[in-house]
This record gives C-alpha cells, structure tokens and sequence, in this order.
C-alpha cells in the first residue's frame, strides 16, 4: 500500500518534511514495482541512491536536532546508525547475489522500507514535531518587533 503525505507529517515546513517527502517517493517507488528487482543491478542502483539520500538526510537531521535542542539526540543518532548498518548489509548481501538468488534481497529491501525506514519516520521523527514547533515558536517571537519592549 503507498504511503501518502500529508500536513500531520509534518516536522519542520522546510528542508526536512522535503527530504521525507523524497524517502516516501523513494518507498512508493519500490511498492509500485511490486516489492521486486528485475536484476542485481537495478537493485544496485536504485539501494546505492537511497544509501546516499539518506546519509544527507540523517546529516541535515541531526544538525537541525542539535539547534532545536532535542533532548534525545544521542538516541536518535544511534536509530539512523541502525538504518546505516542495515543498508550495508542489504549491499554487502547484493555483493554476493550470485550465491543468493535476488528473492532475498527484494524480501530484505521490503522489510527495510516497512520496518526500517518508516518505522523510524513515525516512531521516531515524529518525536520533534514538539520541539520543533517550540523553536519555531520562540523564533518567531525573537524576530516580533515588539518582542522585549517593556510597556509602561
Ligand atoms: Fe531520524
Ligand atoms: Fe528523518
């Protein structure tokens, strides 16, 4: 079943919900081939592009934690690592396809899309909305014109 956007996953209205728009994209994009790689080199290609996007996008999160004050950010950083060392695995397992056959490597892909990465997105991304909203919230009252002004 695709996954769908909407304004309730929102996390930062920036750069953010767009990298996890694209992670969405990505995850549709593997459902709508019916959960399955016609060859090891298609599934090379399209595992080694999500490798990338999501280094930038943990890279970007993390920073973005840090300026919003996330208590958690250690814990955090520990579940993308998880998500890092799954998809090694799933290359490394892609390395050795011809002892494999590539039904393990589409079943592996499956369960880190449903598991893995989405699993992570609302279980755990979604724990900075409140941060978030309160940074943003304080931000917006710094850049008020009438912010500390003392009235008589
Ligand atoms: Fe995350
Ligand atoms: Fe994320």
């Amino acid at each position: 079943m695709e996954i769908k956007w909407s304004d309730q996953l929102s996390i930062d209205g920036g750069l953010l919900d767009e990298e996890h728009k694209a992670m969405i994209q990505k995850t549709n994009m593997f459902l709508k081939m019916g959960k399955t790689f016609d060859s090891a080199d298609q599934a090379r290609q399209f595992l080694i592009g999500l490798k990338e996007h999501l280094a930038i996008h943990t890279a970007h999160e993390e920073e973005y934690l840090q300026q919003i004050d996330f208590p958690d950010l250690q814990q955090h950083s520990k579940s993308h690592e998880k998500l890092n060392v799954e998809m090694d695995a799933l290359l490394q397992l892609l390395d050795r396809v011809k002892f494999y056959d590539l039904t393990e490597i589409n079943r592996r892909t499956a369960h880190f899309f449903s598991h893995f990465l989405v699993g992570h997105f609302l279980n755990e991304d979604m724990k900075m909305k409140a941060y978030s909203a309160a940074h943003r919230k304080a931000q917006d009252a710094e850049q008020d014109p009438e912010h500390d002004i003392t009235y008589i």
